[in-house]
């Protein structure tokens, strides 16, 4: 099996560079299955009906999403009753909050579970504490979830410490790790020694020459004069395409390529 997997999907950039991307890798690729971050798909904080719908136009087949999913409060309820088993959001946020963590499907004859988590370190600020330990949390769905499955986790995550410790800690347990959250693509794409595929962070889809899919003008403000600058995102009509292509046994459920990919196009 083969799967599509995209990282953090910014704005309304990095949505018309997914439209526009998707079809052909589709034909190059032929995946069984789409998987993209949409937490940053709203103007770049968030989710809303309308741009979660764009992405499923486009041919995302499942959504994951991080930190920033609840962004959109006023929409958040009804992203998640409308499109329940196609997006999830971490399954270690402890708190009351609408949605999964982690969904089963079928694709290519096959039962896939895909499973959300977000990273503690450097984000133990975030929802007044309330984010669990990841690592239990992955104990607590691989016994909840159907056995025998092919197991994706999206782990949104700051460190590379952290995210190297996950990877490990699934390793032969997970079929596919891949990091989200920090939207710059690393160059550790790599089969860890217990048949998981595993990369640190996907990368974003967003606009080219920003700072994490944000104007640079603006971030540099807040660098060079504080935080008083307004963030904004950038709508260039120039996108990075951050993606990873995992092919799975079917039989072993180990994986046995994982290919990072990192494109620059212009947008029609
Ligand atoms: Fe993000
Ligand atoms: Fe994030």
């Amino acid at each position: 099996m083969k799967f599509l997997i995209f990282g953090d999907i910014v704005g309304k950039t990095g949505r018309r560079a997914v439209a526009q991307l998707l079809p052909q890798l589709k034909r190059e690729l032929a995946p069984d299955l789409v998987i993209a971050n949409g937490e940053n798909v709203a103007h770049g904080v968030g989710i809303s009906m309308k741009t979660a719908q764009q992405l499923y136009d486009a041919g995302v087949e499942f959504l994951t999403t991080g930190n920033h999913v609840f962004d959109k409060q006023d929409q958040v309820d009804q992203v998640f009753a409308a499109h329940t088993g196609k997006i999830i959001r971490p399954a270690n946020f402890e708190g009351t909050y609408p949605g999964d963590g982690w969904a089963a499907l079928k694709a290519a004859g096959q039962t896939v579970v895909i499973a959300n988590f977000n990273s503690q370190v450097f984000m133990e600020h975030q929802f007044q504490g309330l984010i669990a330990s990841p690592f239990t949390a992955f104990d607590r769905v691989l016994q909840e979830a159907p056995k025998s499955a092919i197991l994706l986790v999206d782990f949104h995550s700051e460190a590379t410490s952290e995210k190297r410790g996950f990877g490990f800690y699934l390793d032969g347990r997970a079929t596919v790790v891949w990091g989200t959250h920090t939207h710059i693509q690393t160059a550790d794409a790599q089969i860890l020694p217990g048949g998981t595929a595993y990369i640190s962070d996907v990368g974003m889809t967003g606009a080219a020459d920003s700072i994490l899919g944000v104007k640079k003008e603006a971030a540099l403000t807040r660098f060079l004069q504080g935080n008083g600058a307004k963030l904004d995102v950038d709508e260039g009509n120039e996108a990075e395409v951050g993606y990873i292509i995992v092919e799975v046994d079917d039989k072993t459920r180990k994986a046995r390529s994982i290919t990072a990919r990192l494109e620059r196009i212009k947008l029609k």
